[in-house]
């Protein structure tokens, strides 16, 4: 599609609408903003805009949508999915200035807060007046609570505590035409009309500008215990997740590491004096939480029994925080090691749980067919598995021609099972191409057609999500 080159008259309006020195086209900024986290990809945006309040990019909005003016929408650019890549060109809609906390409300338990505010600083704030915000991307010490909301994030948390979704009550949205809207209610119920809040979040900046969310929060849990637990067979390990729910236990972490993923984190950090026996696959790291001290040590002894069955190494027990901080660093790091490894491209793969150790055998013998090697890691108390497919030594032409193929089984295998082509990292530019596993003509058909609905000029975030 054609979109409005940019001239000096559109940026003279630009300027006029968020202020001189909030509109950028130098050389620095148009590159800063080229790439998000996503693979080595690069595109140029004619201009990057930095408004302040709903009001300035409303008129942004009615002015785009006049002049046909492509917009991509942007957080802190921690994506993985390409998201925030503005692959029309046009502007880039920086939301760096929304970055405050608007209110805590203890009264009712929630928190209106401006979508540029990074999630860490956000759960630190609630977190001082005794309450949680529990999804907690790997970035958390960087995203934004708007790249959240438009990606559905999850993290570790969300095996216990739930997604981005499960937090949001109510948003302020800028719609495509500039109407500014609050879409819902701040209740925690809320049988009224079609679900538009639901609508937005997770809508990767295709339908909307989200300018202010109000979540709920829960009381902070008091306690938490960690264990890092070594299987000699990684089939082992991936069996062993959906036991332990069976037992009776719902862990508030239950990460799954692979041998490499483990080795590639703490090298990554520089711990260089993390061990791992010659024979050990694969980890889980498991952590419980609550407020009942007494309990999470029942629990952990639950947990144990189920284990028992399975061929485990000495487990860890993290003795104090250092240790808990060093095993949780060493997991949220596995992403970025990766990437500082080799290309390589990420799938988000989510099969209901009990199904991950077909999932994780498929993803290897598609990798076997194909030539490639994976490192897989992720939320496996969610079924959610990130598959890295490593580029190492294949040649660009393989990389290019037989990946996408391979891709294809991953996804096809994932919905045979019940699963998806992303758990949390969304669809935006990289899978695009493969939504088809995921919905039939009907259902892409009428999801395209909401987006027509919300944004007939198709300005925002365009050639995202849909082939
Ligand atoms: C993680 C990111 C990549 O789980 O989602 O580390
Ligand atoms: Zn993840």
């Amino acid at each position: 599609m054609n979109y409005t080159k940019i001239n000096q008259n559109h940026l003279d309006e630009l300027i006029s609408i968020v202020g001189e020195a909030y509109v950028f086209f130098d050389k620095e900024n148009i590159e800063k903003y080229s790439h998000d986290e996503t693979e080595d990809l690069v595109f140029y945006p004619e201009v990057v805009l930095k408004p302040k309040n709903p009001e300035e990019i409303s008129a942004v909005l009615k002015f785009c949508n006049r002049e046909h003016i492509s917009i991509t929408p942007r957080g802190a650019g921690t994506g993985l999915s390409g998201g925030a890549l503005p692959i029309n060109k046009g502007v880039v809609l920086s939301m760096e200035r929304f970055n405050q906390i608007i209110a805590i409300d203890e009264r009712n338990l929630q928190v209106t807060v401006e979508p540029g505010v990074i999630n860490e600083v956000l759960q630190n704030a609630v977190k001082e007046k005794g309450l949680f915000y529990p999804p907690d991307p790997a970035s958390k010490g960087s995203c934004f609570i708007g790249g959240n909301l438009a990606e559905n994030s999850g993290g570790p948390k969300a095996v216990k505590y739930g997604v981005t979704k499960d937090y949001v009550l109510n948003l302020e949205v800028v719609l495509p035409t500039g109407e500014i809207v609050w879409t819902g209610a701040n209740t925690l119920k809320n049988s009224t009309g079609y679900n538009l809040t639901q609508l937005l979040v997770g809508s990767e900046g295709t339908l909307g500008i989200i300018t202010k969310v109000v979540f709920k929060l829960i009381p902070y849990p008091k306690f938490n215990l960690v264990m890092l637990v070594p299987f000699f067979d990684t089939n082992d390990a991936c069996k062993a997740v959906s036991e332990i729910f069976k037992a009776g236990v719902v862990p508030s972490g239950m990460e799954f590491m692979e041998r490499d993923a483990l080795l590639w984190g703490a090298k990554h950090i520089g711990d260089d004096t993390f061990q791992i026996g010659e024979k050990i696959e694969a980890h889980l790291l498991i952590e419980v939480d609550g407020n009942d001290f007494e309990m999470l040590y029942k629990e952990c002894d639950a947990i144990y029994k189920v284990l028992e069955n399975f061929n485990c190494d000495e487990i860890l027990f993290a003795d104090d925080q250092t240790q808990k901080d060093r095993l949780w660093k060493i997991r949220r790091v596995v992403g970025e090691a990766v990437k500082s490894k080799s290309i390589y491209k990420e799938e988000d793969t989510v099969v209901p749980r009990a199904e991950l150790p077909i999932l994780l055998k498929g993803v290897k013998e598609i990798g076997a067919k194909y030539g490639f090697i994976s490192v897989c890691y992720g939320h496996a108390g969610d079924g959610n598995l990130h598959v890295n497919i490593i580029k190492n030594n294949m040649s660009d032409e393989d990389w290019n021609t037989k990946i996408p193929t391979a891709i294809r089984e991953i996804f096809e295998l994932c919905v045979s099972l019940k699963g998806t082509i992303s758990g949390e990292h969304g669809i935006g530019l990289v899978q695009k191409n493969y939504m088809d596993i995921a919905f039939n003509s009907t259902l892409l058909t009428l999801q395209k057609n909401i987006k027509k609905l919300f944004d007939p000029n198709n300005i925002l975030n365009p050639g995202k999500m849909f082939p």
